[in-house]
C-alpha cells in the first residue's frame, strides 16, 4: 500500500484534503491525523471491520479497546448509554480538550472498539485539523495513538511515518502536537469519578470540578500492587524505545556522579549510551548523547518533548539511556507515569 502524506495548516486548512481524507475513513480506510495530544490513527469508529485494519497495521492486542473521537458534543448521543453528572461538569469544563471520558455504551458501537467491555471512551479533541476531519467524515472516529504498539506515542508526523508508512492509506501532516502526552482518561461510569491515565488534565483540576476523584491503584504507584489497570492498554510494557530505560533516583549530586560511571562502564563494554536530563544538568554529563527534555520546572515543555526524545534516543542508535526522574505533582504524574513504563517500572536509587 502506498501510504499519502498531506501537510496541513491548521489555521488554513485545506477543505480538499480534508474531504480527501474523510472519504477514505467512509470507505473503511485509515487515515493518521494530528490531535492536540498525540497523533492519532483513525478509521471509521462505527465499522468493526475498519476498526479491524487498526490493530493490524499497529499490531495492537486485541483485548484493547480504542477510544471514540467526536468533532461535536451532540455526536456523543450516538454512542454513550448514559451521561452522568459528573462526566456532565467534566465535559463542561475541559471539552474540546485532553480528556477522554469512559462511558456506558450504546449497542451501536461495534466490539471491535470497545472489546469485552460495556463502556466506551469518549474523546472530544480541539485540534481543528482533527475536528474538521471527523465531521466531514460523519461518524465518530476510532483513533488510538498512531504509533506501533508498544512504542513511544507520535508527537510529529514524521514519527507516523518511521512507523505506519506502507500500513495505512493516508498521514495528515498539522505540525508537532501541542501537549504530546495522550489524554487524561476517567472513568465516571462507576461511583466516584476514577482516573484510568494520568494527562495534561490533572486529578487537582478534575477535583475543583467534580470534588473527589481517586486514581486506578494500579497506575498510582512504582509496580507497588498486582491489581490490572482498568485500562487494558496501561498493563503494557509501553512508550519504550528499542533503546532499554533506566531510571535513577537521588539527591542531584549522587545521580549526576552514578548517571556518569554507569555511563562510563557501559561503554567499555561495547555499548552506545545515552542521558536524558534537563537544561540545568545537560553540561554536567558525559555520553554517546546527552538529550534535554526542557527546563525542570516546565513541566508543559518536559511533556510535550519525552516522546521525541524516547525517539531520537532510537534514531541516534542508542543501547542504553539513563534518565533522571522529574517532579511527580501536577502534569508530573502523567510525565512520570510514560517514563516509568518506557523503563519497565525499574529503577535505580542513589541516595
Ligand atoms: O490522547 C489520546 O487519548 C490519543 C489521541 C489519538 O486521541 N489516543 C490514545 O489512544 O492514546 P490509545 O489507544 O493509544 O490509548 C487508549 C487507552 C488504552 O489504554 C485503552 O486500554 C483505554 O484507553 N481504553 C479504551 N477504551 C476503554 C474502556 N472502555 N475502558 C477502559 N479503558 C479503555
Ligand atoms: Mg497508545
Amino acid at each position: 500500500m502506498i501510504t499519502k502524506f498531506k501537510t496541513i495548516d491548521s489555521e488554513n486548512i485545506d477543505l480538499k484534503i480534508i474531504e480527501e481524507a474523510a472519504d477514505i475513513l467512509k470507505k473503511g480506510g485509515l487515515v493518521a491525523f494530528p490531535t492536540e495530544t498525540v497523533y492519532g490513527l483513525g478509521a471509521n469508529g462505527l465499522d468493526g471491520e475498519a476498526c479491524r485494519k487498526i490493530y493490524e497495521a499497529k499490531g495492537r492486542p486485541s483485548d484493547n479497546p480504542l477510544i471514540l473521537h467526536i468533532g461535536e458534543r451532540e455526536q456523543l448521543n450516538i454512542i454513550a448509554e448514559e451521561i452522568p453528572e459528573s462526566a456532565q461538569k467534566i465535559m463542561d469544563a475541559f471539552w474540546p480538550g485532553p480528556i477522554t471520558i469512559i462511558f456506558k455504551k450504546k449497542s451501536i458501537v461495534p466490539d471491535s472498539v470497545t472489546g469485552k467491555f460495556n463502556t466506551v471512551a469518549v474523546r472530544f479533541p480541539s485540534n481543528k485539523i482533527a475536528r474538521s476531519l471527523i465531521n466531514a467524515a460523519g461518524v465518530p472516529v476510532a483513533a488510538p495513538s498512531a504509533n506501533i504498539s508498544g512504542k513511544p506515542s507520535p508527537t510529529r508526523a514524521s514519527h507516523v511515518l518511521f512507523d505506519m508508512d506502507g500500513k495505512i492509506d493516508m498521514i495528515i501532516d498539522g505540525g508537532a502536537a501541542h501537549f504530546g502526552l495522550e489524554s487524561t482518561i476517567i472513568d465516571v461510569s462507576t461511583g466516584v469519578p476514577t482516573i484510568l491515565r494520568p494527562g495534561a488534565i490533572t486529578k487537582e483540576m478534575l477535583e475543583e470540578v467534580v470534588g473527589n476523584v481517586d486514581v486506578d491503584p494500579a497506575i498510582s504507584g512504582m509496580g507497588n500492587t498486582d491489581a490490572a489497570p482498568k485500562a487494558p492498554g496501561m498493563k503494557y510494557t509501553h512508550y519504550s524505545p528499542n533503546a532499554k530505560v533506566i531510571l535513577v533516583k537521588g539527591s542531584k549530586d549522587n545521580v549526576i556522579e552514578s548517571i556518569n560511571n554507569f555511563v562510563c562502564e557501559k561503554q567499555k563494554a561495547g555499548f552506545k549510551v545515552g542521558v536524558m536530563t534537563t537544561d540545568e544538568n545537560a553540561m554536567f554529563y558525559t555520553a554517546d548523547a546527552v538529550l534535554s527534555l526542557g527546563k525542570y520546572d516546565d513541566q508543559e515543555e518536559i511533556g510535550s518533548n519525552l516522546f521525541k526524545i524516547l525517539r531520537k534516543f532510537d534514531f541516534l542508535g542508542i543501547d542504553i539511556v539513563y534518565s533522571e526522574v522529574f517532579q511527580e505533582q501536577g502534569e508530573g504524574a502523567a510525565i512520570m507515569n510514560r517514563l516509568k513504563k518506557a523503563a519497565g517500572n525499574t529503577f535505580i536509587e542513589v541516595i
